[in-house]
């Protein structure tokens, strides 16, 4: 599966959300999910996504990841079409540590 990382957190472009074939992406108030379960390993969008958050699961590290994706899939709605990304989503490119400070 592939998995929505930290630096979607805040920048939440939506672009991800477009291309997926199985339209597996769930929103929260300041990130998306991926469902590692619809999740078919296409990886159209990874290099779609602006703020480079969107990482294929085989890559060290990303332990906690796949764990937040799987618990929230399951809690957040599905969002099949994209919307207007935060006005100060540039803002936050790259911040670090935002999961701690502002995931919802
Ligand atoms: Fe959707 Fe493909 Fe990305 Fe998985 S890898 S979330 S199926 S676009
Ligand atoms: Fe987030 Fe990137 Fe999608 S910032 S909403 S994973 S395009």
């Amino acid at each position: 599966t592939y998995v929505v990382t930290d630096n979607c957190i805040k920048c939440k472009y939506m672009d991800c959300v477009e291309v997926c074939p199985v339209d597996c992406f769930y929103e929260g108030e300041n990130m998306l999910v991926i469902h590692p379960d619809e999740c078919i390993d296409c990886g159209v969008c990874e290099p779609e996504c602006p703020a480079d958050a969107i990482k294929p699961d085989t890559e060290p590290g990303l332990e906690k990841w796949l764990e937040v994706n799987n618990d929230y899939a399951s809690k957040w709605p599905n969002i099949t079409s994209k919307k207007d990304a935060p006005a100060d989503a540039k803002e936050f490119d790259g911040i670090e540590g935002k999961f701690e400070k502002y995931f919802s």
